[in-house]
């Protein structure tokens, strides 16, 4: 089926896109580069126009390359639709805090510790489908969930061999401060992305106008965040400055992150997605072993990578025998 194979193509670009982020935003807020670094506050705008940017060449694509066509869907579906566009203003506003947040607290903390802490966002996600949607999970499905996350920290549990001389650099008030960060995002990730799938599922509007009502609330939420926290630096500077090649391919993978996300919670949905970027987080940790050789896998990093197969495989295999109307 057409349907089930883009669930499958978009949960693995997930992994993919996933992976390469996190150890591609790293390597770009620690490297030392000659002038100044780049405004975190910037690269979430420049990430917002390109998602806009690519979302309207899908519905022009969709739409046969007709300029009469994607002009009426926009003026349609965006402009005389103030009410419905409305709506993707909260959860527009909660990612845009969110990801200023995760900024923060990649600059906080070191990623394993920032990793571990995330994976609390598949349990304020699985609620939040719960309670939102009205999702029905079964027992095996709360108990691969509770693996999943027990499996996640393990393989990000940091051994002593690995002395994190990064870590003991970070004041303990920054450490808090990451940490802060991290939950606060957890509760909005799951809160935001439920929100955007209830959205996505009761109507029958297209998921790239959908993304482009989101950016363009992303976009001014993003602009007011750049000029409050950095706005003499960019009226100095410009909001450019620090941009190098590992800036922009950051850039560009948080702009392809939105789009893929959007397709998963479109053709999947948000607790399948925890489960694609809990794949990526080992992946993320293996190539951490052999590239950047900053990582020594230990006997707790294979436990941890057992549950999160082993969660993976009970997940799926309680979700076929009990039909449930609202998965997709
Ligand atoms: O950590 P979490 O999975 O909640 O992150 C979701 C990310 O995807 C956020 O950075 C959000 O801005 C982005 N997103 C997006 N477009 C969507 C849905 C999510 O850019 N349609």
């Amino acid at each position: 089926m057409a349907s089930a194979r883009l669930k499958y193509l978009s949960l693995g670009v997930l992994v993919f896109q996933t992976t390469s982020l996190v150890l591609t935003m790293r390597y770009s807020r620690t490297l030392q580069a000659e002038g100044p670094r780049y405004l975190a506050s910037s690269a979430v705008v420049v990430a917002e126009v390109m998602k806009i940017f690519t979302c309207v060449l899908l519905v022009f694509k969709e739409h046969n390359y007709s300029w009469r066509a994607l002009n009426s869907i926009l003026r349609q579906e965006i402009a005389h639709k103030p009410i419905e566009t409305l709506k993707l203003a909260i959860p527009s506003g909660i990612y845009t805090l969110q990801n200023n947040l995760l900024y923060v607290a990649l600059s906080n903390l070191d990623a394993a510790t920032y990793q571990v802490t995330y994976q609390l966002k598949i349990l304020t996600t699985a609620l939040f489908s719960v309670s939102m949607l009205g999702r029905r999970l079964g027992v095996y499905q709360w108990l691969s969930l509770l693996i999943l996350m027990a499996g996640v920290v393990f393989v990000q549990w940091p051994s002593d061999s690995t002395a994190d001389p990064e870590k003991e650099a970070l004041s303990a008030g920054s450490q808090f401060v990451g940490v802060a960060a991290v939950l606060v995002a957890c509760c909005s990730s799951g809160f935001a992305g439920v929100y955007f799938e209830k959205i996505l599922k009761e109507s029958k509007q297209s998921v790239w106008v959908r993304n482009i009502q989101l950016g363009m609330f992303g976009l001014v939420f993003g602009l007011f965040g750049m000029m409050a926290y950095d706005g003499e630096r960019v009226r100095e500077s410009g909001m450019f400055q620090g941009y190098n090649t590992v800036t922009w391919t950051v850039v560009a993978l948080q702009a392809l992150g939105g789009l893929v996300i959007a397709a998963v919670i479109k053709y999947a949905d948000n607790i399948l997605k925890g489960f694609a970027t809990s794949l990526s987080i080992i992946l993320s940790t293996l190539i951490s072993y052999f590239w950047l050789q900053d990582f020594e896998p230990t006997g707790v990093f294979f436990l941890g990578a057992m549950l999160v197969i082993t969660a993976t495989f009970l997940y799926g295999y309680e979700g076929k025998p009990s039909p449930n109307p609202s998965r997709a």
